[in-house]
C-alpha cells in the first residue's frame, strides 16, 4: 500500500504522543519508511530512543545539530519525504504552522517544505474550541493542509468532547487515501474553475439580514472534486456552514453584489459552477442604525430591488471572457423540470443542475441531493445520491466534456 513512500512523522508534545509509536508501526507494516522529528515537548512524553529504534534511523529533535545538518540539512529533510504527518498535532504546533513561525526543527521543516502536509490534531476540548484554534485551522485548511480527526470522546484530562487524536489505523487510512488521490489522473490540470457556494446575506440594518438556509455542503464537495481532478479552484462563498474546501483558494463574501465582484475578479476561467443560493433581492436602502420597534408596533415596509444575476451575466460574456463551460443550479420547490428548462434558456448557461429544495426533500443542509442535469435539449435524471457523489459525477462529466472538447 505504501511501498516506496517515505513519511516524515512530526510528533509534538501532547499526551497522545505515545500513539505515534503505533502509527509508525502501521506505516512500516504497510510498506512505508519513516523519519521522525520530535518537538522538545514531545520528548517529555516519548523517548527519542524508542522512536529511533522503531524507525531504524535517529529520531531528530534539534535544529542546531551541526553533525546532522552537514549529513542531511533541514531543508533536504523536509523535502525528501513524500508526505509529512503531524501526529499528534498540538494546538501550539498548528498555530505556529498557520502563522509561519519556524523556531525549532519541526516548524522550520514545515515552513521550508513543498511536500503535502497532513495533521492529526489532539488537544483538550477547550483548546480545540478556542477562537484562535478555529482561526488557525481555517488558515491551514485554506493552505491545503489535510486533517484527520480529531475524534470525540473522553480525554486524558477527564473532560469530554472533540479533541482526541484519531486512532492510528484511521490516520493510516487517510495516508493511504492521500496517495491514492495523488496517483489519480488529473484531466483538469491547467484549467481554472470558479465555484460559488453558500447563501448570501443582504442587510436590512446593522443586525438583521435576508438570507436562506444553504449550508454550502454541495459547493464544497464540487470544489474539492474539481481540485482532485487537477483544476485550480477559486471558491467564492457566502457565510455558509461549510466553506473550506481542501486545496482551493477561498474568497469570503457576504452579499450578492460582493459575490458578483469576486467572480468578476476571479475571471478568466475555463469552468464556472454557480452553486450559491444567491438572494434574488436586497433591501434597497439598508438602515444605518438598528430599526426600532414603533410604539404602535407598525412593522416597517422593506423596499426590495433585484440583485445582480451572476449566472446570466457570466453566461452572456463575450468571446474569451466567457468560461468555456458555465454550470448553473436551479433550486426549485415545485414544477422542477418545467422551471429548470425555462431557467436554462433564460440564463444562457451550458448546463443546469436542477434540484428539489422543498422542505420535504431535506436537501438544504442534508447529506443527499436528487439532481436532474439539463444540457441543451438533453435531460438526465440522476438517481438520489449523497452530495459528494453528485460532486464527483459532475466533476467527471466536466472533465469528459473538456477531453471531448465539447460543451455537452
Ligand atoms: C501533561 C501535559 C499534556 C499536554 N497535552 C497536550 C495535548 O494533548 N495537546 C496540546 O495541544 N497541548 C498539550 N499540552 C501542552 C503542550 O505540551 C504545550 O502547548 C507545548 O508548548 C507544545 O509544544 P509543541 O507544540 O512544540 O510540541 C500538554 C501539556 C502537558 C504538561
Amino acid at each position: 500500500m505504501l511501498y516506496g513512500k517515505h513519511i516524515l512523522v512530526i510528533i509534538s508534545g501532547g499526551v497522545a504522543a505515545y500513539k505515534a509509536i503505533e502509527l509508525i508501526r502501521l506505516i512500516q507494516k504497510a510498506g512505508g519508511t519513516v523519519q521522525a522529528i520530535l518537538t522538545k515537548s514531545a520528548t517529555e512524553f516519548v523517548s527519542p530512543l524508542t522512536i529511533s529504534t522503531l524507525c531504524g534511523r535517529p529520531a531528530l529533535t534539534a535544529l542546531f545539530d551541526l553533525t546532522r545538518e552537514t549529513e542531511i540539512g533541514h531543508i533536504e529533510l523536509s523535502r525528501s519525504a513524500d508526505l509529512i504527518v503531524i501526529a499528534p498535532g498540538t494546538a501550539n504546533i498548528l498555530a505556529k504552522l498557520a502563522n509561519g513561525i519556524a523556531d525549532d526543527l519541526a516548524t522550520t521543516c514545515l515552513l521550508a517544505t513543498d511536500t503535502p502536509i497532513m495533521a492529526a490534531p489532539a488537544m483538550n476540548v477547550r483548546m480545540w474550541e478556542a477562537a484562535s484554534t478555529r482561526r488557525n485551522l481555517a488558515l491551514l485548511a485554506n493552505d491545503g493542509v489535510q486533517f484527520v480527526g480529531p475524534d470525540e470522546g473522553e480525554m486524558a484530562c477527564g473532560e469530554f468532547g472533540p479533541g482526541r487524536l484519531a486512532e492510528p489505523p484511521v490516520i493510516l487510512e487517510a495516508i493511504v487515501a492521500h496517495f491514492e488521490r495523488a496517483n489519480r489522473p488529473k484531466p483538469l490540470a491547467g484549467k481554472h474553475a470558479i465555484v460559488t457556494s453558500g447563501p448570501t446575506r443582504e442587510p436590512i440594518d446593522p443586525v438583521r439580514f435576508l438570507s436562506n438556509a444553504s449550508s454550502g455542503k454541495q459547493g464544497v464537495a464540487i470544489a474539492e472534486a474539481l481540485a482532485a481532478l487537477g483544476a485550480r479552484v477559486s471558491f467564492v462563498t457566502g457565510p455558509a456552514q461549510y466553506r473550506q474546501p481542501r486545496g482551493c483558494a477561498v474568497i469570503d463574501v457576504e452579499t450578492a453584489i460582493e459575490m458578483d465582484r469576486a467572480v468578476e475578479a476571479a475571471l478568466p476561467a475555463d469552468i464556472a459552477v454557480f452553486c450559491a443560493a444567491v438572494s434574488d433581492w436586497r433591501v434597497e436602502t439598508p438602515a444605518d442604525d438598528k430599526i426600532k420597534k414603533d410604539a404602535d408596533e407598525t412593522a416597517p415596509t422593506l423596499t426590495l430591488v433585484a440583485n445582480p444575476d451572476i449566472l446570466r451575466r457570466v453566461s452572456s460574456l463575450a468571446g474569451g471572457n466567457r468560461p468555456r463551460l458555465v454550470v448553473g443550479f436551479a433550486a426549485e420547490t415545485s414544477n422542477l423540470l418545467e422551471n429548470a428548462k425555462a431557467k436554462l434558456k433564460r440564463k444562457g448557461c451550458d448546463w443546469l443542475l436542477a434540484n428539489d429544495v422543498s422542505p420535504a426533500s431535506g436537501t438544504f443542509g442534508g447529506a443527499n441531493n436528487t439532481v436532474t442535469l439539463l444540457a441543451g435539449e438533453a435531460v438526465e435524471a440522476w438517481e438520489p445520491m449523497d452530495k459528494q457523489a453528485v460532486a464527483q459525477k459532475l466533476a467527471t462529466r466536466i472533465a469528459e466534456s473538456f477531453q471531448r472538447d465539447r460543451r455537452i
